[in-house]
């Protein structure tokens, strides 16, 4: 028998895994996937870039690099942010292998066993999984319509001994609420923390697929502001803008924490690919980036709104959502005691999947609510798919 490490041993596929391993029919539609879709990758581009290396960046594309990243990279996306009004010259920017890298390496630079954190319910799975490998004590602060219940975050602070070690919250097209944080909840936020030493860690995958361009001045980030006496770490990624399989994201923090999560990265993989690298580095540099994402939003924004009218189309009464504005989801609110898995199970029979709500709750508990994701599938699938679902939900909840 192999003696597994402390914080391995509750490691489990979950439950959702396995009945979704079930769902194998070559014709299910999935809702399921927080992934772009295949048929959106800029292929051209890519070959073009890659076509377009001297002999020299090749090598360099093969080749070992710095563990905060290759400064041709550092420089272009420091651009790129310092447009977002991100403050790049302040701060220290550093590469990581995928946004989730970076919610890794921030939780084993701050989490000892059974240290409290602040998270949201619902929240984003990778990060609940990240802290819970590290053996963090999640406190759960509850989403409302425009963010984290405030009342109920300052009330956990000042009950929670010791206090919590950081905030981590996503404030853009929440992953898997849907939701945009409004400037009244980030700025309660700055207040409550003030001066608690509670860094906050912002992660922002989504922000550039925002539906309609009215939203960005409520989307500004609590790192743009940088708040006087909050460590800020502000966390993105080229997944959602270019392709998930480059395992490209980055950090963006004040000094001291670059410093540690730089001797942290070197142990984990001393660097991210230098060929993913390189392809982000030109993708910015030549400005496919701005043009790329604003095709891709075009999409997204034409399946959110065929999800929005499916939903409301087919859905009993009973259930509600918030409009998406931008991102991949829908977040679906069922009656109390009305069992997701129960409708999953149904709908995979209907030849429909989608992601249950207790898998985004901290608790592990909380399951009267699905996330709909509208990212991978087109949009006559989309109208296929959801009256499924909503016969799904009839039949489980009446
Ligand atoms: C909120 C959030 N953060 C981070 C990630 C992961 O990003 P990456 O692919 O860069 O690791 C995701 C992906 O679904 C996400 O939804």
């Amino acid at each position: 028998m192999s003696r597994f490490a402390n914080s391995v041993t509750n490691l489990r596929s979950s439950e959702i895994r396995d009945l979704m391993s079930l769902a194998t029919a070559p014709n299910i539609i999935s809702f399921a996937g927080g992934m772009p879709g295949n048929e959106l990758f800029p292929l051209e581009t890519i070959d073009q870039i890659y076509q377009s290396l001297t002999e020299k960046e090749k090598q360099i594309a093969l080749q070992y690099g710095p563990t905060t990243g290759l400064p041709s990279l550092l420089e272009s996306l420091s651009g790129y942010l310092e447009k977002k009004g991100l403050p790049v010259k302040t701060n220290r920017l550093i590469i990581t292998t995928g946004a989730v890298q970076a919610i890794h390496i921030l939780a084993k630079a701050f989490i000892d066993p059974k240290d409290p954190i602040v998270v949201e319910t619902p929240s984003f799975i990778g990060a609940l999984s990240a802290f819970r490998a590290y053996e963090a004590n999640l406190i759960s602060i509850p989403l409302k319509e425009d963010g984290m219940d405030t009342l109920q975050l300052k009330k956990k602070l000042d009950s929670t001994l010791p206090a919590p070690k950081f905030l981590y919250y996503t404030p853009n097209f929440h992953n898997p609420a849907g939701i945009i944080y409004s400037p009244k909840v980030k700025q309660e936020i700055v207040e409550i923390l003030r001066d608690r030493e509670i860094p906050i860690i912002e992660d922002d995958v989504y922000s550039d697929l925002y539906f309609y361009e009215e939203d960005l001045s409520k989307m500004r980030l609590i790192k743009a502001e940088d708040p006087e006496g909050i460590d800020v770490c502000y966390i993105g990624s080229f997944s959602k803008i270019l392709g998930p399989g480059l395992r490209l994201g980055w950090m963006l923090a004040p000094e001291e924490i670059y410093q540690k999560c730089e001797l942290i990265k070197q142990t984990i993989d001393a660097c991210s690919p230098s060929i993913s690298q390189v392809i982000a580095d030109k993708f910015i540099r030549r400005g496919d980036v701005y043009n790329y994402t604003a095709s891709v939003r075009q999409e997204y924004k034409k399946r959110g709104l065929a999800m929005i009218e499916a939903l409301e189309t087919s859905l009993p009464p009973y259930v509600t959502f918030k409009k998406p504005r931008g991102g991949f989801y829908t977040w679906l609110q069922l009656p109390e005691g009305c069992d997701a898995t129960a409708i999953l199970k149904r709908s995979i029979e209907k030849g429909v999947v989608f992601v249950t709500g207790k898998t985004f709750d901290p608790d592990a508990i909380k399951n009267n609510s699905m996330r709909v994701s509208f990212c991978n599938t087109d949009v006559e699938t989309i109208q296929k798919g959801v009256p499924l679902i909503a016969e799904a939900i009839q039949e489980v909840c009446g």
